[in-house]
């Protein structure tokens, strides 16, 4: 029996060193964590089991039969984040630099199956030189048995992409499916062709950080949801962010002791809003104001800038925001930022995460560029997502809620369940100038006509009391009371019951 258990130990010491010192150095020597010191860093000490550590690849060719290294390239297991079971995997670029065979699929695959079934989240470390290239077509089946799983667990459990080193080809395919992806700065990079392709077909010079690293990322692609300076900072964060969500589609997000009082009033809401509607102002001032503890968790923050997403708590519940930001385009809605409020609108959906809306939209934004870019059907993305949601939906007009775009924003129309607004409110079919020059059209070369036309328009629709009158928006409230009315709304909505049709699955233009 001694034996056996000392055989056990040797074997595990084997595992534990993946590639060798040399190639762990190597690693460190990036600036990276190797596989096993992330998931350590990750999850609660002590807390973490691995599973299939003795795995081997089966591949026989090119000299593979001499070369096997227990664990095959890649950690998995389950273990906890603040005492929650989560389910993760580590891809090891110490060992055949991570790359993915055959049995290094089957790892994964059999985490993910597992953690659907017992509905737990599945965090993703990447870290791969992607196809194991001397075991060719088995390793392609192998990311379409994994690309099969993220889809089957989408809206069932959340799936985390960490990106912490390469991750190329069609391998980008299975943290695409995730929910969401974080990158690190200058260490981890993303991309369907390298730049040597690039260059052969596009001859255009890219360096791989300028194609596909955290910052063409989380800026310009919209790919990736966040980026951090390093592997600790990015773990760290991803602890946070895990503790913010929900275990599964079938519970709630842990629910934190309230230590930041709901009722309490913010003076400085009430100028928040400048007298000229033409001037702008942070939205996330008012967000940081109303969330517990000034804790608000951002999404894609370098992207799509005119909104804001992200996740933050209100007494103790986690909330989901979505908050035209008039600092940029005026808050206009685009492609970029419908997409980008679209998405999250349903990730918050399906996973039971009531959503709060703040309004300040004067239209969408004009131009050939949007059109030809497909505003219609990429705006569309966003209403889509607010009228199928059946979460509680809070939404608060703080300023501008013009045409189309009034609608989209979590409207009472789209079973906004209350919806209120702040005094300095204007919703109207368009802005008092806009509407003015189109019914007045005659007196366009009378400057005091028009002047007056627009005071009367201003006076007559631009004004929280048309739509209050109509019953479209619930309330007029003192900005100061945002955070307490938001409270008191969220847990009136709390056992909220809301079901659409039954369907196999709707047909969102995407
Ligand atoms: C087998 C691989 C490998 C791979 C790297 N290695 N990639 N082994 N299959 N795909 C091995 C190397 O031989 C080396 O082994 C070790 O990992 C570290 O690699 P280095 O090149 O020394 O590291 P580095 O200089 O940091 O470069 C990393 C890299 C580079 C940029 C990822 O290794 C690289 O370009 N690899 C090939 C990438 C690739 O073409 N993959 C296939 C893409 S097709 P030793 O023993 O020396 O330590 C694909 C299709 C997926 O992925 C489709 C899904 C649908």
């Amino acid at each position: 029996m001694r034996d056996i258990i000392e055989r056990l130990e040797q074997k595990r010491q084997q595992a534990r060193l993946g590639g060798g010192i040399e190639r762990i150095d190597k690693q460190h020597g990036k600036g990276k964590l190797t596989a096993r010191e992330r998931i350590e860093l990750l999850l609660d000490a002590d807390s973490f089991e691995e599973w299939d550590m003795f795995v081997e690849h089966r591949c026989q060719d090119f000299g593979m039969a001499q070369q096997s290294i227990p664990g095959d390239g890649v950690v998995t297991g389950w273990g906890t984040i603040y005492g929650r079971q989560v389910f993760v995997f580590s891809q090891d670029f110490t060992v055949f630099g991570g790359s993915l065979s055959e049995t290094h699929a089957e790892k994964i695959v059999k985490i993910m199956d597992k953690a659907v079934q017992v509905g737990a989240p599945i965090i993703g470390i990447n870290d791969s030189g992607g196809a194991r290239i001397q075991e060719g077509v088995a390793s392609l089946g192998g990311y379409a048995d994994i690309f099969q799983r993220n889809v089957l667990a989408s809206g069932v459990v959340p799936q985390i992409s960490m990106i912490m080193g390469p991750c190329a080809g069609g391998a980008v395919y299975s943290p695409a499916m995730t929910d969401f992806i974080f990158m690190v700065r200058d260490s981890s990079h993303m991309f369907v062709t390298g730049p040597e392709v690039v260059k052969t077909v596009t001859h255009e010079n890219v360096s791989a950080e300028e194609l596909g690293g955290a910052h063409t990322h989380t800026s310009r692609s919209g790919v990736a949801h966040k980026a951090f300076d390093n592997d600790v900072d990015a773990l760290f964060m991803l602890r946070r962010f895990i503790n913010l969500l929900p275990s599964s589609n079938q519970r709630t997000a842990p629910v934190l002791p309230v230590r930041d009082n709901p009722d309490r009033v913010e003076k400085a809401l009430d100028t928040l809003v400048p007298m000229d509607p033409n001037q702008p102002y942070d939205m996330k001032e008012l967000l940081a104001k109303v969330v517990d503890d000034q804790e608000f968790f951002e999404i894609q923050e370098d992207f799509a800038a005119n909104i804001v997403v992200g996740l933050g708590r209100m007494a103790g519940h986690t909330v989901g925001f979505v908050a035209n930001q008039p600092m940029v385009l005026a808050g206009c809605l685009d492609i970029n930022s419908a997409t980008k409020a679209g998405r999250f609108v349903r990730f918050c959906d399906a996973f039971n995460i009531p959503i709060v809306t703040f309004v300040d939209v004067p239209g969408f934004l004009p131009g050939t560029d949007q059109e030809f870019g497909g505003i219609i059907r990429h705006g569309a993305k966003l209403l889509y997502a607010f009228a199928e949601a059946t979460v509680p939906k809070v939404t608060v007009i703080t300023r501008k809620a013009y045409g189309g775009a009034y609608d989209v924003m979590s409207s009472k129309h789209l079973r906004g369940d209350v919806n209120l607004c702040w005094p300095s409110a204007e919703i109207a079919v368009m802005g008092p100038k806009g509407a003015v020059e189109i019914i007045f059209r005659q007196e366009k070369d009378d400057p005091e006509k028009i002047a007056a036309r627009t005071e009367e328009y201003r006076s007559k629709f631009a004004n929280p009391f048309v739509a209050a009158r109509r019953g479209f928006i619930d309330d007029v409230i003192r900005p100061r009371n945002t955070r307490r009315r938001l409270c008191r709304s969220l847990a009136l909505l709390a056992d909220k019951q809301l079901q659409n049709p039954w369907r196999k699955h709707g047909n969102i233009p995407l």
